[in-house]
């Protein structure tokens, strides 16, 4: 890593027309895990945003936000829990659905995954619409877990998801407009 270099993380992550349907541009974080200098300035900036919410425990949004919240929860030295979709998860969970940016969808997390007034931070590569953020959220909130922030690699600001978090704190290490 060059010092005095401020790297841009947009210079790793690649947007690509029409994926997974036309008129839809996919910025796609491959490139920048591919990197091991960028992937390491982008796990050191979400460090920081996730410590200052003192969490518990972080949570990851299948499938790509496993890529953010595991490694982040071990450098930390915090336990780390999955939002998947559903079908997924043995035991009791709890579901909700939601509508996707392309789609719709049901995530669910494990009923004992976090104790009561444990304060969790939930991670994700993108927020786009803000739904899966949204559905995520509330399932916590129903397990009577604190939701103490929010964060993604990657913000779509033209769809304002952020306003759909419940107040919730949100931040992103990049904003595309
Ligand atoms: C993408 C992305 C976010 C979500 C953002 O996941 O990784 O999780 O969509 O969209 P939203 O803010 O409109 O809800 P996707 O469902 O494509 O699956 P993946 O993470 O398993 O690849
Ligand atoms: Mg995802």
């Amino acid at each position: 890593i060059l010092k005095g270099v401020i790297m841009d993380l947009k210079d790793h992550i690649r947007g690509i027309p029409d994926f997974p349907k036309p008129g839809i541009l996919f910025y796609d974080i491959s490139t920048l895990l591919a990197e091991p200098d960028a992937w390491q300035v982008a796990m050191g900036r979400m460090a920081k945003i996730v410590s200052r919410h003192q969490p518990d425990i972080l949570a990851g949004l299948d499938a790509r936000g496993f890529l953010v919240a595991a490694p982040l929860a071990l450098k930390l030295g915090l336990g780390f829990t999955m939002v998947r979709k559903k079908g997924k998860l043995p035991g009791e969970t709890i579901q909700y659905d939601y509508d996707l940016e392309y789609g719709s969808n049901t995530i669910e997390i494990q009923a004992d995954c976090v104790k009561p007034g444990q304060r969790v931070v939930i991670l994700d590569d993108l927020l786009a619409t803000g739904g899966t953020m949204e559905a995520a959220i509330k399932l916590f909130k129903d397990v009577g877990a604190e939701v103490v922030g929010t964060a993604c690699m990657i913000e779509l600001t033209f769809l304002n998801g952020r306003e759909r978090l419940d107040g919730v704190p949100f931040d992103t290490l990049v904003a595309y407009d």
